[in-house]
């Protein structure tokens, strides 16, 4: 099943950038040297099984722009599955932008009337002042610009985690069997005694699905450990890592009012609502690091006073991390869950 992702935006909003971080693994501090795309450019992604995402990354400049609606209208804008339309958040010509943005809408309700529409105001890292404020009013500008059309809204920058946050909602709404893989997720989670488990996609380390909220309990009574614990010896031989991911942060910042992050709020162990989008971002970053000491990255086991946390191949094209917040279950015992729920998910 192929999905079309159309990625358009004025040119220099940063579309390539994107692309560059989350399907190349590329760092955003040599996304200064990328050429202005020329025409269309497009990528090929296999997410699950046999999902695969293609993405059109769709040069920004007028001349193409113009091509785009006239003669290439009906090539570009059939069979679309989603649209991202980027927006600099401080674009010095906002008006064309929502010119060429109504008139791609327009094209799209007629070739892919069906598709899903995310708006993303990008390089947030520029605002100075309230970014809260500013993407409220851009939010504001852009939906009066939709008209009828439904669409979501993201503020991202390539410097920190709210573009993996966009991209990992966008990419969620593409999988067809989300719930039945959130399911299976919380199976897993329950036999491993865990907290919460979450499955990114291999290469861009996008969030695919997640395992149910961990409950809304009062006092962390004591969890059962799970049956595989009985059958493997602690054998780990975990190397301690830096606390930086964040699990276990006691505040409970809620930023934009969103719904799927609030959901998660108010639980034991008072999870960071920031938390899969950072872990994308310092994976690829470790991977990166791992790339340039030339070692290849497979696996990450993290054992700290008030967790731990394992990071696996669950299938070809997905890792699965496990993380778990009583002392008495041991990694071993995870992985092995793991290796045992691998079936379940090819
Ligand atoms: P066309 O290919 O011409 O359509 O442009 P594009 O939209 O693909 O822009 P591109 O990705 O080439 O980015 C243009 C510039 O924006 C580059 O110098 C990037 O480093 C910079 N850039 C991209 N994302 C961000 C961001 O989040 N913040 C900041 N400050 N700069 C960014």
């Amino acid at each position: 099943m192929k999905k079309k992702v159309l990625l358009m935006g004025a040119s220099g909003s940063g579309k390539t950038s994107m692309r560059s971080l989350i399907f190349s693994n590329n760092p955003a501090s040599l996304t200064a040297r990328l050429g202005a795309t020329i025409d269309v450019e497009q990528n090929h992604v296999r997410f699950l099984g046999d999902l695969i995402l293609n993405l059109w990354d769709c040069g920004g400049q007028d001349a193409f722009m113009d091509s785009y609606l006239s003669t290439q209208q009906s090539t570009i804008f059939s069979h679309v599955g989603v649209l991202i339309y980027v927006f600099e958040v401080e674009s010095r010509n906002m008006s064309k932008d929502l010119a060429y943005y109504t008139e791609c809408l327009d094209a799209l309700n007629k070739y892919s009337p069906e598709a899903s529409v995310f708006l993303l105001v990008h390089k947030m890292d520029l605002v100075r002042g309230s970014k809260g404020a500013i993407l409220e009013k851009k939010t504001k500008e852009l939906r009066q610009a939709s008209g009828e059309m439904s669409m979501t809204v993201f503020g991202t920058s390539i410097y920190d985690e709210t573009l993996y946050k966009a991209w990992s909602r966008i990419v969620h709404t593409l999988i067809p069997n989300a719930s039945v893989l959130s399911k299976h997720l919380t199976t897993l989670a329950d036999a491993c005694g865990a907290t919460e488990v979450v499955l990114f996609e291999r290469t861009t380390f996008l969030v695919i699905a997640t395992s149910s909220p961990p409950p809304i309990s009062t006092p962390p009574a004591p969890i059962e450990p799970p049956a595989a614990t009985a059958l493997s010896p602690s054998t780990s031989s975990s190397s301690s890592t830096p606390s930086t991911i964040g699990f276990t942060q006691s505040s409970n910042q809620k930023e934009d009012g969103d719904d799927h992050d609030s959901d998660l709020t108010g639980d034991i162990h008072k999870l960071d609502t920031t938390r899969y989008e950072r872990t994308s971002e310092l994976i690829k970053a470790f991977k990166h690091s791992c790339a340039r000491a030339r070692e290849e990255f497979y696996a990450l086991e993290m054992e700290l006073d008030d967790f731990t946390a394992v990071l696996d191949e669950l299938t070809k094209n997905t890792y699965v991390l496990i993380v778990v917040h009583n002392p008495t279950i041991e990694t071993a015992a995870v992985r092995m869950n793991i290796r045992l729920a691998r079936k379940k998910f090819e």
